[in-house]
């Protein structure tokens, strides 16, 4: 029998085991898993902790979430098509979750049966190689600090990319007096209350970051771009203006001219695909793009069939993409599906590559993620979602931030699952300071 190791066990990671229990509870054979975890619990980013910079052990922390995060996009979105919302929470909830509710519906699907005991949890994989047709894994037991090997017969590589910081230098940075510190770092927005900040970058962690510091009280909010500004209304005490230029003293200096004083700097500068457990013939190479490079249908290593990677493209669909990738990759790694000549492979790849560099705006781009997870979710027997809904609430989400960036979470949107409509929270967004899911789930 085949043995297959898994590298982490966040959402990507979860989704392959599910991918195999649906095969067991059909009465088909499943081969041996063994999914490595460095973290002390399953989950993922979705694991909330407080610390930042190293844990117990002395590794860098994963977590990039912080208090106060709520879903980005409407959960419906992202809804696993094999475990309803409706049926984890028993009624329906509204659309724009906290992280605790997510966390707790994603490790809800998991929990019930016995998959738990398949990952060996405070375990990191320090190295990997392939040689003679199998992967040498080596990896650390932290809590006894014993390293230990084993051989596998495929590799998944589900180890997240938005843990390690990208984290550029500007001018004057030395000698600025206040903080400067990575989204990556960033815990708790009351840090900030009363505070001149400045945001750098233009995405999604800008925004969000950006708004909790407005919410929770900052003195003033300034963002600096790089390319491209986010362009919304940003409410009073909020701006956003052109690449920092240098920081002198306490005073940041942006290229279109403006000075602004500033307490501190929250660097969302994004994150790095970083694998630094692979050997360089089988580490993927990339930014964080929708169409990573070197993997066939976004998931099989072009130059080893056997080695397979989950969740490494940027995401506007998340849980039920990685699903579907799931799906594809286990009945790969089961030879259900045949993997075509290289010639073919080649194709493939180029193609999907040629759009994504054609891609103009977030429509397009909703567009061609929907494409790329539909064409996969055809490939194996994941069970059926409406994809065409999830495309129509994704362009609608975005025109509602457009619209109103303070609210668009207090919209409902109509689970591609079960049709059952969100009802809206008791709470508007812009007045909702406790996230915890107790209060979420009060009606
Ligand atoms: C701040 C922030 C907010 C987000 N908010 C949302 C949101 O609202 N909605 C949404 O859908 N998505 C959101 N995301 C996107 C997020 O990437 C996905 O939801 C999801 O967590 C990705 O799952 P993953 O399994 O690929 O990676 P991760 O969640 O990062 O999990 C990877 C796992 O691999 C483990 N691991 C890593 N290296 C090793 C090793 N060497 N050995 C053993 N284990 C290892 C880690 O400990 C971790 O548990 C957010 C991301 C960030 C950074
Ligand atoms: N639930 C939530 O509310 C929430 C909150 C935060 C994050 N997230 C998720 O977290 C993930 C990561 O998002 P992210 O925003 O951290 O990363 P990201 O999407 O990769 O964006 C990185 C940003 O950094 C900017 N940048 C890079 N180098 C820079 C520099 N030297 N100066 C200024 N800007 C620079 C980029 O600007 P250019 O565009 O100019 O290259 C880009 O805007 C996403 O999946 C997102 O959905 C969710």
């Amino acid at each position: 029998m085949s043995k297959i190791a898994i590298i982490g066990a966040g959402p990507c990671g979860l989704s392959m085991l599910r991918a195999f229990e649906h095969l067991e509870n059909k009465g088909e054979k499943i081969p041996e898993i063994v999914c490595f975890e460095k973290q002390e619990d399953w989950g993922g980013l979705w694991n909330y902790n407080w610390r930042t910079g190293s844990d117990q052990y002395g590794d860098p922390v994963h977590n990039s979430m912080y208090r106060y995060l709520w879903s980005n996009g409407p959960k419906e979105c992202l809804e696993f098509a094999d475990y309803s919302f409706d049926e984890h929470f028993g009624q329906p909830i509204p659309s724009f979750p906290p992280r605790e509710v997510l966390q707790d519906y994603i490790l809800g699907r998991v929990s019930k049966g016995k998959l738990k005991n398949k990952v060996k949890l405070n375990t990191k994989v320090t190295n990997v190689t392939f040689s003679n047709e199998k992967f040498e894994i080596t990896y650390q037991d932290k809590v006894k600090d014993e390293i230990s090997k084993d051989t596998f017969d495929y590799l998944v590589v589900s180890t997240g990319h938005f843990s390690v910081p990208f984290i550029p230098e500007y001018k004057g940075m030395n000698s600025f007096p206040g903080r400067i510190m990575h989204s990556h770092d960033f815990r708790d927005a009351e840090e900030f209350r009363g505070k001149d900040v400045i945001v750098l970058g233009s995405s999604y962690s800008a925004e969000d970051v950006a708004l909790q510091c407005n919410k929770y009280g900052a003195k003033s909010v300034t963002i600096g771009y790089r390319n491209a500004p986010m362009g919304f209304k940003w409410p009073e005490g909020m701006k956003e203006v052109h690449y920092l230029d240098r920081l002198e003293g306490k005073k940041a200096i942006f290229k279109d001219g403006t000075e602004q004083d500033a307490d501190a700097i929250i660097l969302c500068t994004g994150y790095l695909h970083h694998f630094p457990f692979l050997d360089e013939n089988i580490k993927l190479k990339t930014h964080n793009r929708l169409y990573p490079p070197k993997l066939y249908k976004g998931v099989v290593w072009q130059d080893n069939h056997k080695l397979l990677y989950l969740g490494m493209q940027d995401q506007f669909h998340t849980f039920n993409m990685f699903d579907c990738q799931a799906w594809f990759a286990r009945d790969v790694i089961m030879g259900k599906i045949k993997m075509p000549s290289s010639d073919e492979i080649n194709k493939d790849i180029n193609k999907w590559v040629a759009m994504e560099e054609k891609l103009e705006n977030p429509d397009q781009m909703i567009d061609f993620q929907t494409e790329y997870t539909k064409e996969l979710h055809d490939m194996s027997d994941y069970p059926k979602i409406d994809f065409e809904l999830i495309r129509k609430h994704f362009k609608e989400w975005e025109h509602h931030k457009v619209e109103d960036i303070l609210t668009y979470r207090n919209k409902s949107f109509s689970s591609p699952v079960t049709g059952s409509v969100a009802p809206i929270h008791h709470t508007p967004w812009e007045t909702a300071m406790d996230d915890s899911m107790k209060t979420f789930l009060n009606k």
